[in-house]
């Protein structure tokens, strides 16, 4: 088994590099995340729900975090706990690579599922970095983060991060698989449009994203999920997304 994240880390962040040390040999973590896969891949013929996604995810994640926080927007777990800022990396991280391992089990359930199914992983990961109070407001705000990932509204702006970092896995890597199983709709035609995901600092707003696609078929990605997630988040006034059409120029969508 392996997992490699590919976080980097910035100076003295010893707990983050603990913490995601501990993920990526974790083979609870990789079991899951490859039953996820084989339930979604192989049998739904679904798109990615595996190591890849939960990398991808976690690096959006992480990145946006980074961004919201220079721009002054403190993450919940500062405001409302007074852990610190790496902490927030913490939550967002782990809620970022086991927010789906729910779909091992059963699609529509699937948020909380993952949530019941991660929640003894998470606490032991916790062990070596957090003291037992410190360990419990973690993990209660890593399982908000992983249940609200969908159709709930999230609390806390680390898990508006989660909400919107997972929509924004969209390029056509993702739909690729079941493409190549025969499977084609609307989701893995509009998804194979997407070629690059851009997260940025904004200007007019803290956080800047430009989709760029090969032709208007993506934009059923935008609307049908990316949208909705930005909307019933806590990053709705956060965003500027753009989308940058191959051929015919970049459209501000929010
Ligand atoms: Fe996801």
């Amino acid at each position: 088994m392996s997992l490699n994240f590919g976080v980097k880390f910035q100076e003295n962040e010893n707990k983050l590099k603990l913490v995601v040390e501990e993920v990526e040999k974790s083979e609870m973590v990789y079991q899951l995340l490859k039953a996820s896969n084989i339930m979604m891949i192989n049998r739904m013929k679904y798109n990615d729900h595996g190591p890849i996604h939960a990398k991808i995810v976690a690096n959006h994640a992480l990145k946006m975090l980074e961004i919201l926080f220079k721009k002054g927007v403190l993450p919940n777990i500062v405001k409302d706990y007074n852990l610190n800022f790496e902490d927030s990396k913490v939550v967002v991280f782990l809620a970022s690579v086991l927010h789906d391992v729910g779909n091992a089990v059963q699609r529509e359930q699937h948020p909380v599922l993952s949530a019941i199914m991660s929640k003894d992983e998470i606490r032991r990961i916790l062990m070596k970095t957090y003291d037992e109070g410190e360990r419990e407001i973690m993990l209660t705000e890593i399982l908000h983060a992983i249940v609200s990932h969908e159709d709930l509204i999230p609390q806390t702006i680390e898990a508006s991060i989660v909400k919107v970092a997972d929509a924004l896995d969209m390029e056509e890597g993702r739909a690729r698989i079941p493409y190549l199983l025969g499977k084609m709709s609307i989701h893995q035609v509009s998804a194979l449009a997407v070629k690059k995901v851009n997260i940025e600092e904004g200007t007019a707003k803290p956080v800047y994203v430009e989709i760029e696609m090969e032709n208007p078929a993506g934009i059923f990605q935008i609307d049908e999920l990316l949208l909705k997630r930005i909307s019933s988040s806590l990053l709705s006034d956060k965003i500027e997304l753009k989308v940058n059409i191959r051929g015919a120029g970049i459209f501000k969508i929010i």
